[in-house]
């Protein structure tokens, strides 16, 4: 579409930007501020669709009261507690246990029986993009409740240090729990004043790691890649690259499960695919 296209006519008559358009022009003090994050923390911003992260950002810049991101940096850079809150921002967190119920359960009745009868040895499973443990944790119940836990090692990572944090404090809030089935709640967690606590004993079952999908380099020979809600974020390109990746590290046979609004166009361009909806396998 053409720049002219996009400007709305205003009530009074004359054309006028919405705030979205004002946002997708170039913008140094953005650009520049992207620089600067990336050689500090490692953490291309630029991977992120634009719109919306730089929505996010300048919300908070706002409200902190800096005029521009460049003002915004300089502060950011000496200040802990609001690289935090940065960090916090551009990393939506939202997590739930048993995220999508019915897919779970296709995990389990059929991915887990397919992956056991083609790996005897122990299953390697990572939750990418764990946020604060739901995921990762939802696998060590499934695979509990299944007797697999022997059979099988978490590992969970994620790009932030304080939802690794929390992960393996293992506190909940009720509405984390909703898609629990009873029992299981019943048998992995105990209330704690408003809280609920995850089971010790399946906390130690996963092992949590920091890492950054975009720019660190995979593990090979995983059976199952759990990655969901954080393509969406990303850029076109970048998620091909992370789609390349996640094929290398999985195993001939092994699974990707995506996020419900994350299906993969064209699955075999990466060597996967596609087997029950939010499924992808790698060709054998
Ligand atoms: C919306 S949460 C998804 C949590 C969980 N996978 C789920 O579906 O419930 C997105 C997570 O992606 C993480 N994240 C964002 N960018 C990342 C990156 N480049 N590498 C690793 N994790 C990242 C965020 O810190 C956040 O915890």
């Amino acid at each position: 579409m053409k720049w002219f296209n996009m400007i709305e006519p205003s009530p009074l008559g004359c054309n006028r930007m919405t705030t979205e358009q004002e946002m997708m022009l170039e913008d140094p003090d953005y650009t520049d501020f992207i620089r600067k994050v990336e050689r500090s923390t490692g953490i291309n911003l630029a991977d992120y669709k634009e719109s919306q992260m730089k929505r996010r950002l300048t919300t908070l810049r706002v409200k902190k009261g800096f005029n521009t991101f460049a003002d915004f940096y300089d502060v950011m850079a000496k200040d802990k507690q609001l690289l935090h809150e940065f960090l916090d921002r551009m990393t939506i967190n939202v997590s739930e246990f048993w995220r999508n119920p019915n897919r779970w359960e296709v995990l389990r009745d059929q991915v887990l029986p397919l992956l056991m009868e083609q790996n005897p040895g122990k299953l390697k499973i990572w939750s990418a993009a764990c946020s604060t443990g739901e995921e990762p944790y939802t696998l060590a119940m499934i695979l509990a409740d299944k007797q697999l836990l022997s059979r099988a090692q978490i590992v969970a990572t994620d790009i932030d240090d304080g939802v690794i944090h929390k992960a393996k404090e293992g506190l909940y809030v009720e509405r984390s729990l909703k898609d629990v089935p009873v029992e299981v709640a019943e048998r992995y967690f105990r209330a704690e004043g408003s809280f609920y606590r995850f089971s010790e004993s399946l906390k130690k079952e996963v092992l949590f790691q920091k890492q950054n999908l975009l720019t660190d380099r995979f593990e090979a020979g995983y059976d199952l890649i759990v990655c969901r809600n954080v393509m969406i974020y990303f850029t076109e390109e970048a998620k091909h690259k992370l789609y390349l990746k996640f094929a290398a590290s999985l195993r001939p046979g092994g699974f990707l499960f995506v996020g419900s609004t994350e299906q993969i166009f064209n699955p075999l361009q990466y060597g996967m695919e596609s087997h029950e909806t939010f499924f992808y396998r790698k060709v054998q």
